[in-house]
């Protein structure tokens, strides 16, 4: 095999690679030995801001197959028949942890797709969970802080943790599948993944539905269990990374089934909880889960920064058919995700392989650091003009619509949708069996045991009355596990009905 040059980053070969150009054997160091200036250079620029919330991850390319007809709902051309496929990449992560955190943490799990489609990219960045602990994008920095690190010790904390959810009640739904053993899955292949909040569809007719997507694993659930998980921190922490990387190396490739439920905007006005609140599941004996199509991963990308650091996944990649809802949550996320990007990546980020779209893009947007110019070339940087035939399309119009209200205000988040018990004691009594509730009593009353200070009963008995109010049974059994007297007033909130 022709041996190839080593040369500098402009191209040019050279030799000396591993000894520095000094003054005699022992001398001091020259400063006109730029390569070593600029492998060291080079070296210190290495890392790029890491990701805020989960940081650490892992990722993979892969294929979507449609393999029913959904049509009907939208006008996207992936899904315009069943046997159209694309490419895709997914990511997978933890979300409290910095980049080197271990897998194994009590933690949900990040699930970013990103569709490659001739619509272009349209990305769902969901987690491994169906819920999320708030409904208001305003409160999400002082939550995530919670979930991170004190600022005088720089440790974790079980109290600022169950403070604040305690003090925020709409997280219960969350907590509770985070305290199950979901909240330590067996790495990244054997959860599902949810789009979580609600999206809509529009059809060909200009008809819109609200949907929500989910991807049942194919490798069937497994978590770990608390104590195993703990385990495996000290044994593994790149645990995931490796049972991923593993698998699809040895061809063993995970898949999923992509499932959406429908709602229609009639049925949106009657259900009996806000359709767009994330706090809460659309119970699938009203609203079946309808097949779409299966997704799988089959390619460890070449290098890891390039394309599982640097890649970008955004709520607002949307595509026409594929659009966003009321919700939110999701409405902040539209702007908070890009808005990582030009900070964490750099404002020409989508020009980058893993985020690129493979099919036709172009725009006036020009320069920036990093531009690559191999697509516009010298095309005209401003519209309109009379030299290019870039043409805005009619048929790519926003969908209209009317609004049910025109007040202006900060509405209270719970003033009239303050039902945050009813599905968390739903999916106590329904969802679990009696292993599961065992085990997620066992779960909280771990985690609880670490809160401390002079709040600590206070924000104990808070958060019981939660538990109490979600099933009495949940409540006893976590204060006894806690050891607290149980004050006739907690039990007394409960309003569970089942
Ligand atoms: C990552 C903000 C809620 C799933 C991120 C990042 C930000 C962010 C800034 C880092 C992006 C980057 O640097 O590339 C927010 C805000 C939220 C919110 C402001 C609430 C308003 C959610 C929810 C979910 C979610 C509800 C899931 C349903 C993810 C995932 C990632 C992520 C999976 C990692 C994406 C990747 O792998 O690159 N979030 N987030 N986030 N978020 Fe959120």
């Amino acid at each position: 095999m022709d041996s190839k040059k080593l040369t500098s980053g402009s191209g040019a070969p050279y030799f000396e690679h591993q000894d520095s150009q000094t003054v005699g054997s022992r001398g001091p160091v020259l400063l006109q030995d730029f390569m070593l200036q600029e492998n060291l250079a080079h070296f210190v620029r290495e890392r790029i801001p890491e990701r805020v919330v989960h940081a650490k991850g892992s990722g993979a390319y892969g294929k979507f197959t449609v393999t029913h007809d959904i049509s009907k709902y939208t006008k996207a051309k992936l899904f315009a028949k069943v046997g159209n496929q694309c490419r895709m990449f997914a990511r997978f992560s933890t979300v409290g942890g910095e980049k080197g955190s271990a897998d194994t943490e009590r933690d949900p799990r990040g699930f970013a797709l990103k569709f490659y489609t001739e619509d272009g990219n349209w990305d769902l960045v969901g987690n491994n969970t169906p819920v999320f602990f708030i409904k208001d994008a305003k409160k999400f920095p002082d939550f995530i802080h919670t979930q991170k690190r004190v600022p005088k010790t720089n440790l974790k904390s079980a109290t600022m943790m169950w403070d604040f959810w305690s003090l925020n009640p709409e997280s219960l739904h969350q907590v509770l599948i985070l305290m199950s053993d979901r909240g330590t899955p067996y790495g990244y292949r054997h959860m599902h993944g949810f789009g979580s909040h609600t999206f809509s569809m529009i059809n060909h007719d200009n008809e819109r539905v609200w949907v929500k997507f989910h991807f049942k694993t194919q490798q069937g659930i497994k978590n770990f269990s608390h104590d195993d998980a703990v385990k495996m921190k000290g044994e593994n922490p790149d645990f995931a990374q490796e049972d991923l990387v593993t698998a699809i190396e040895n061809g063993n490739f995970p898949k999923w089934t992509l499932y959406i439920q429908v709602m229609t905007e009639e049925q949106a006005k009657e259900f009996r909880w806000n359709p767009f609140d994330v706090t809460k599941v659309w119970l699938k004996n009203e609203f079946p889960l309808i097949e779409v199509g299966e997704m799988e991963l089959n390619e460890i990308p070449a290098n890891f920064f390039a394309h599982v650091e640097q890649a970008t996944f955004s709520p607002s990649n949307l595509i026409n058919g594929i659009s966003f809802s009321p919700d939110k949550m999701l409405q902040g996320r539209l702007f908070s995700y890009p808005d990582a990007h030009r900070y964490r990546v750099g404002v020409n980020a989508n020009q980058l392989e893993v985020n690129r779209c493979p099919f036709a893009v172009n725009n006036y947007q020009r320069d920036g650091a990093m531009a690559d110019s191999s697509r516009y070339k010298d095309m005209p940087n401003y519209f309109p003009n009379s030299f290019d035939d870039i043409k805005p399309d009619p048929q790519y119009k926003n969908f209209e619509y009317d609004l049910d209200s025109t007040n202006v205000a900060h509405f209270n988040r719970n003033e009239d949708d303050d039902d945050h018990y009813t599905q968390p004691g739903l999916l106590y009594t329904k969802a679990m069996n009696q292993e599961d509730r065992d085990r997620l009593i066992y779960n909280i009353i771990s985690s609880m045991r670490g809160i401390s200070g002079p709040k600590r009963d206070e924000i104990i008995n808070r958060q019981l009355c939660h538990f109490f109010r979600a099933n009495i049974e949940l409540g006893m059994k976590i204060a006894m596990g806690l050891q607290i007297n149980i004050d006739a007033n907690m039990m007394n909130h409960s309003k569970t009905e089942f």
